[in-house]
């Protein structure tokens, strides 16, 4: 009762997020989501998603306070994904959480969005242990964490450099046939797969980094499908899926344990879109009791973009008495952590 009550905004990719939360306490959580306006693009449409955050930032700020039962005056904070995302949708969170923190008298905090999807974690598990590495895959973004503190510390130690993870599931789902966004379709075929069948590259496999690569992976997933019309080779969908899939858990659950490994540290968080996917899970709840680490994955609610998570992170930066932002916030499409 004592902890501020944190409104959290988020809208940098395609879902309008609105979450409402105390401490680690989850009190409200609504998520629009414009997914299917992209479907036929087979990808974000950034003047898309902008006109949908627009149309559903008041009604979904609305619903999630009725569900909670959350009188706007009650609201101590309002938190907002400043960066990174898409420029023109993260404008319109920023834009519409300035406008709340005027007229409540409320302070603003800009926090970054792979931030939140760590935070998000103490909603379901309780307080992150420190230091944690986290592993965040999505759509959007491929990247490890060394989260000291989640309001203060955050350290990058790796990227993509080129396709994300869930992109690069997209494009492959695409190649097969099956329906956007394509990481669950993939995911479900690769289960009556061989991931042997086939040897896909690993991307940037043991090259001593923290980062990673997903376009050569696609490009022979591509001619593989190309050889197969042109030869007539029988072409298995779900064979392909599994070594595709293969490839790529194999490469992110080997790094994000030789970061903890480098780091000493024993706390694995993994979060964003493709934390849903089966065989991610799996492997990397093998390789982190082998190593002895403990593996922490939110639901799937919480690991796709949601406003909750940004409301998390929102009520680590007020705990940790660092100052608002100034209500000309900027928004940062290629925010640092
Ligand atoms: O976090 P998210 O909902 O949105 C952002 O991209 O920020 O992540 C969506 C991504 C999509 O690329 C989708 O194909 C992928 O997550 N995804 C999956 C699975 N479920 C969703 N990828 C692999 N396996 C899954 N089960
Ligand atoms: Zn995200």
């Amino acid at each position: 009762r004592d902890l501020p009550l944190i409104l959290g905004i988020e809208t940098s990719c395609d879902e309008t997020g609105v979450g409402l939360v105390r401490g680690c306490e989850l009190l409200g959580d609504e998520v629009a989501s414009s997914v299917d306006q992209h479907a036929r693009f087979g990808g974000v449409v950034p003047e898309v998603a902008s006109r949908a955050h627009l149309e559903a930032m008041t009604p979904t700020v609305r619903r999630a306070l009725d569900a909670a039962g959350v009188k706007p005056a009650d609201i101590d904070a309002i938190a907002v994904t400043a960066g990174p995302g898409l420029a023109g949708a993260l404008l319109v969170g920023v834009s519409a959480a300035k406008a709340y923190a005027m007229a409540l008298g409320k302070p603003l905090y800009g926090v970054n969005h792979l931030v939140g999807h760590v935070a998000v974690d103490q909603l379901e598990h309780g307080p992150l242990p420190k230091p944690t590495v986290a592993l965040l895959v999505s759509g959007g973004h491929t990247s490890l964490l060394l989260v000291r503190d989640l309001a203060t510390d955050v350290r990058s130690l790796g990227d993509t450099v080129d396709d994300a993870a869930g992109e690069a599931y997209d494009k492959v789902a695409r190649l097969l046939g099956l329906p956007y966004p394509g990481g669950p379709h993939v995911d479900r075929a690769a289960r009556d797969g061989d991931p042997a069948a086939i040897r896909f590259p690993r991307g940037k496999w043991g090259d001593g980094t923290y980062d990673f690569s997903f376009s050569g992976l696609k490009t022979a997933v591509a001619r593989w499908v190309e050889d197969a019309g042109r030869t007539g080779r029988a072409l298995s969908v779900p064979d392909i899926a599994a070594a595709f899939q293969e490839s790529v858990v194999d490469v992110l659950t080997r790094k994000a344990v030789d970061a903890c490994t480098a780091h000493g540290v024993g706390h694995l968080v993994i979060s964003g879109g493709v934390a849903a996917n089966s065989r991610l899970r799996a492997l990397a709840a093998e390789r982190c009791a082998a190593a002895g680490i403990e593996l922490r994955v939110p639901r799937p609610r919480l690991c796709t973009d949601n406003g909750a998570m940004i409301a998390a992170l929102g009520a680590e930066v007020v705990a940790a008495g660092l100052p608002p932002s100034a209500l000309d916030l900027a928004t940062d499409t290629s925010l640092p952590v």
